[in-house]
């Protein structure tokens, strides 16, 4: 068999694959939750007939002559030579996550998979910095984004790479982000809703005036997961997630992702790039860094993904409810919640979250409230905590609780925290699906001592 009889041999594979993927994608939310990519065809002709997608521990593949072998190392044929670069239960899992975020749409889209939700942040991000195109640049990102990635710009960025970063202040003003995108700019990045902020943006708006400037919109969606928000249909070019957060409920895996749609917006990535940018990710850059998800990992994500609606749709009715207590109590300074009228930023909120295939309005299960008394209250409080775990986690199963400015956003410093508006005194609270009455009463007790 010549090498261009190969390509043509497994290309006509691929096609019959492909075809059972758009008829999946026709179908609900849940349904792809529970099936994804791994079709029936797909179980019995590839998979020995296994019902879940087997965990492939092993590090490559083994090819039946030097044809394959070479036709899959140019990337003609889609393989998995070495599971750095691409595995079978990871696929799975990047085709799920690439339907799910394109869900309700007619948009192509395509996602890589990472070791961490930082790793995504990262390669999402470092294509629009290189050098090779102009000097000047810049980034416009929200100063109330999660603590690692306000390092990541700051430090790693900013510090060492002199990349001028310009902090929106205010990310519910679109004429704020505006006023800071130019032609400079590389990429404009924000978080919906932030962590712990819960800080929200407009997603159309700040598209349209990133996409004036020639830059691509990158919403890290961790927070709502594609349960309650899908960014492309408002015009974000990328989407990034930790998947170590609610994606992975179970708290038994860490990883990432990171999504883009057909042909994003950029005045300097490649047009390989531009058409295609997580796939060109995965097989490029990614490759190099070698910041891949390990197979058992996603085989995790991919069990928590199953019930991801009714999980999201659950932790969000408690977290109304504790939301609610908090507002109504004497202890508390102010709580921040997306479905709280009281909300800055409620309107925005109303506007993009919403659950799935409901059409309600439904706001997640991160909240965070300011203790009156100061950082020693909140401190106090946290300790009284009995099933409520102190972690520096989210997105669970259980309820954990933080204090964010001696934890997750300790390292940023005093200064940086008084810009992305988080004080001493706040409480980052993670509700989960205990009876939202006991997380009530845990709160009641901790306030009565
Ligand atoms: C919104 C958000 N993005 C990204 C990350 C980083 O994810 P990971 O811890 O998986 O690297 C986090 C972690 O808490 C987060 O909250």
């Amino acid at each position: 068999m010549s090498l261009d009889e190969v390509v043509q041999e497994v290309k006509a594979k691929q096609r019959l694959w492909e075809k059972e993927i758009e008829q999946m994608r026709s179908r609900k939310f849940a349904t792809i939750c529970v099936h994804g990519a791994y079709t029936k065809h797909e179980a019995i002709a590839n998979n020995q007939g296994a019902i879940i997608e087997p965990v492939y521990a092993s590090t490559s593949q083994a090819f039946q002559n030097s044809d394959y072998l070479e036709a899959a190392l140019a990337y003609k044929i889609p393989a998995w030579a070495y599971s750095r670069i691409a595995n079978p239960t990871i696929g799975y899992l990047e085709l799920m996550l690439a339907m799910l975020e394109a869900y309700g749409t007619t948009l192509k889209t395509s996602a890589c998979c990472t070791s961490s939700g930082m790793a995504a942040v990262r390669a999402a991000c470092e294509p629009f910095l290189t050098d090779e195109k102009r000097g000047k640049k810049n980034i416009v990102s929200m100063a109330q984004v999660y603590g690692g990635t306000f390092q990541l710009f700051s430090e790693r960025f900013a510090k060492e790479r002199s990349i001028e970063v310009r902090w929106v202040e205010d990310p519910g003003d679109a004429d704020e982000w505006k006023s800071k995108i130019d032609a400079d700019t590389r990429l404009v990045y924000g978080e919906i809703p932030s962590n712990p902020g819960i800080a929200l943006f407009d997603i159309e708006r700040v598209a349209r005036a990133a996409h004036a400037q020639g830059a691509p919109l990158i919403t890290d969606s961790t927070i709502s997961t594609p349960a309650l928000c899908r960014p492309f249909e408002h015009g974000s070019d990328v989407v990034v997630h930790s998947l170590t957060k609610t994606m992975t409920w179970s708290g038994r895996a860490v990883g990432g992702v990171l999504t883009s749609k057909e042909n994003i917006v950029s005045d300097v990535v490649c047009e390989e790039a531009k058409r295609d940018f997580a796939g060109w990710v995965k097989l490029w850059p990614l490759r190099d860094s070698g910041a891949c998800i390990s197979p058992d990992n996603a085989s995790r994500v991919l069990d928590c993904i199953r019930v991801l609606r009714g999980t999201v749709s659950l932790l969000s009715e408690n977290a109304l409810r504790v939301a609610e207590f908090l507002e109504d109590n004497d202890c508390v300074d102010r709580v921040n919640y997306p479905g709280l009228a009281s909300h800055p930023q409620h309107d925005i909120a109303k506007k993009y979250m919403r659950l799935v295939d409901s059409g309600a309005n439904c706001f997640g299960h991160l909240l965070s409230f300011e203790v009156k008394g100061g950082h020693a209250a909140a401190r106090r409080i946290l300790d009284k905590f009995e099933f409520v775990f102190q972690a520096t986690d989210l997105g669970r199963i259980k309820s954990v609780a933080v204090i964010p400015s001696i934890s997750t956003h300790q390292q940023q410093g005093a200064e940086a925290r008084k810009k992305a508006r988080i004080p001493g005194n706040l409480v980052r609270l993670c509700v989960g699906a205990e009876d939202a009455g006991d997380v009530i009463d845990e709160l009641k007790k901790a306030f009565s001592a």
